[in-house]
């Protein structure tokens, strides 16, 4: 079976957040025997050169969109086993983000679905199922629909659409929608593309897509009541027999602290009661805390966005840092959330860091480093980071949405079990309780808190059994 990953990014080539660790990792995860399993991205100009190096240049060809007339290159790679396309257009795909603003964005993306599909015949690939993630390319399920436009080629293909956030559709009005996808008006009434009075990718693709899928079964719930369904509810709802929710893995080879060569000092799931903290001491070094194993090291490795539930920390940050802990953060995005932060590294220097960029070695030494990661979200799809810090022996605080609560298991004191800690509502003090009850746990419960570690550790949050499903999913829908 052929099935073909198209994605606005993909890890190691390019990355701005859990997506990318997706596409970046699940199709190694498939039963080679039985699925070839190729991705297609953009080629961004702003790729690290290393990896443009080990592109090779496949052919090119010019494709009419509309008013436009437009250079698509296709580029290839063996990497780790799966094979990556890269569509090339400098026009499209230049300065120094995946991502600018959604005007451009659009009909960058509209470009690209429309190339991809171009490029099949050109490529000699004919999948049988194009796996289609996030708004961006939404429009190849409606594009697919339209296929009569392009002839027997395309016929029975079959399409998914995975949801990674469906806080980001597409969205502009109908006019300059048409105008830069090149679709006629029958697609936008308001059960096809048109949303309100605009126009709407995401939508198309869950419209018309054979299978829309969501990144963990809470979330597969959640977003067809108004208040997760970001507008899209009622067709969450109608489209609730063609909707599966598969929960999100992670590369259990890149992270593992026993071989991790970011990190300061290797462990597992047998020494991590001596070895772990050598990585909380050496990062406390490294970023100027005062040195101290005993102290309690919290961590946050986050986009910083109103998703993350930056603002129950925000009203809460001041009280916490009195406690006998240290917070470590790294992150960017929206500056409200990048200043408090550095203003709370002003204020506590010795037990708040603040690291305001991206560093993908930096966010392997606090996961290895912390002893919790705090991650309070509004709303998680699943979330990664929990999983990363649960294979690291870091236990999650979290708020129990979506993922988050379909991963984190909380602790009970009474049976003794549970990987993390968790809580329920909105709520910055019901946060706090919790981080405060976490706290009380470490210090005064040391072995619980330890038998949680091993627990965390031993939790299997591989791809293994959400790539069968996905298997299965292909399966179900090609009969
Ligand atoms: P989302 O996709 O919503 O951002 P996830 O938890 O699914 O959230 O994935 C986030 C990914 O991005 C994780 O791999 C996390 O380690 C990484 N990440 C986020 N911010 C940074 C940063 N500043 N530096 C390095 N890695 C980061
Ligand atoms: C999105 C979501 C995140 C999820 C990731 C990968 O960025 O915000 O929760 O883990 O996609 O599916």
């Amino acid at each position: 079976k052929k099935i073909l990953f198209v994605a606005s990014e993909c890890a190691p080539f390019i990355k701005t957040g859990g997506l990318a660790d997706v596409v970046g990792s699940l199709p190694k995860c498939f039963d080679k025997k039985e699925y070839d399993v190729r991705v297609i991205i953009p080629k961004y100009m702003c790729m690290n050169q290393k990896w443009k190096d080990k592109m090779t240049y496949l052919n090119h060809f010019y494709m009419d969109l509309c008013w436009r007339r437009q250079y698509v290159g296709i580029m290839e790679m063996e990497y780790e086993g799966v094979k990556y396309y890269f569509i090339d257009n400098e026009y499209y795909f230049a300065g120094d983000k995946p991502y600018s603003d959604v005007r451009y964005d659009l009909e960058k993306f509209a470009f690209f679905s429309r190339a991809v599909l171009s490029a099949l015949p050109v490529i000699d690939f004919r999948p049988d199922v194009i796996h289609c993630h996030d708004w961006q390319t939404g429009l190849i399920p409606v594009y697919l629909h339209d296929s009569f436009a392009y002839g027997d080629f395309y016929r029975g293909i079959k399409s998914i659409m995975t949801i990674h956030n469906l806080k980001f559709q597409g969205v502009w009005d109908i006019d300059t929608i048409k105008d830069i996808a090149g679709l006629s008006d029958y697609y936008f009434t308001s059960d096809k593309l048109k949303d309100y009075d605009n126009g709407n990718y995401l939508k198309g693709g869950i419209v018309y897509a054979d299978m829309v899928t969501t990144v963990s079964d809470t979330y597969a719930q959640e977003i067809k009541t108004p208040f997760y369904g970001e507008g899209l509810d009622g067709l969450m709802r109608a489209r609730s027999n063609c909707l599966r929710g598969i929960v999100n893995g992670i590369d259990y080879k890149e992270y593992d602290p026993a071989t991790d060569n970011l990190i300061a000092k290797n462990f597992s799931v047998e020494n991590f009661r001596k070895e772990k903290v050598k990585n909380k001491t050496a990062l406390q070094k490294e970023l100027g805390l005062e040195v101290n194993p005993k102290k309690m090291m919290i961590g946050l490795v986050s986009r910083l966005t109103d998703q993350k539930g930056l603002d129950l920390i925000a009203c809460v940050m001041d009280e916490l840092c009195q406690d006998a802990v240290q917070f470590v953060i790294l992150g960017t995005g929206e500056e409200r959330y990048e200043n408090m932060f550095r203003h709370f590294d002003w204020k506590y220097g010795k037990d708040v860091s603040a690291n305001i960029f991206y560093s993908e070695e930096l966010s392997h030494k606090i996961y290895a480093a912390c002893d919790a990661f705090l991650m309070p979200s509004l709303f998680e799809p699943c979330g990664l980071s929990q999983l990363m810090s649960l294979r690291y022996g870091t236990l999650p605080i979290v708020r129990e949405t979506g993922g988050l609560k379909d991963t984190v298991q909380p602790y009970n004191e009474y049976e003794n079990t549970g990987t993390g800690f968790s809580f329920s509502n909105y709520n910055a003090h019901e946060m706090m309780g919790t981080v405060r009850y976490a706290e009380h746990v470490f210090y005064d419960k040391k072995r619980d808190w330890n038998k949680m570690v091993e627990r965390a550790m031993k939790a299997d949050f591989s791809w293994k059994a959400s790539a069968e499903k996905y298997q299965q999913l292909y399966n179900d829908l090609l009969g």
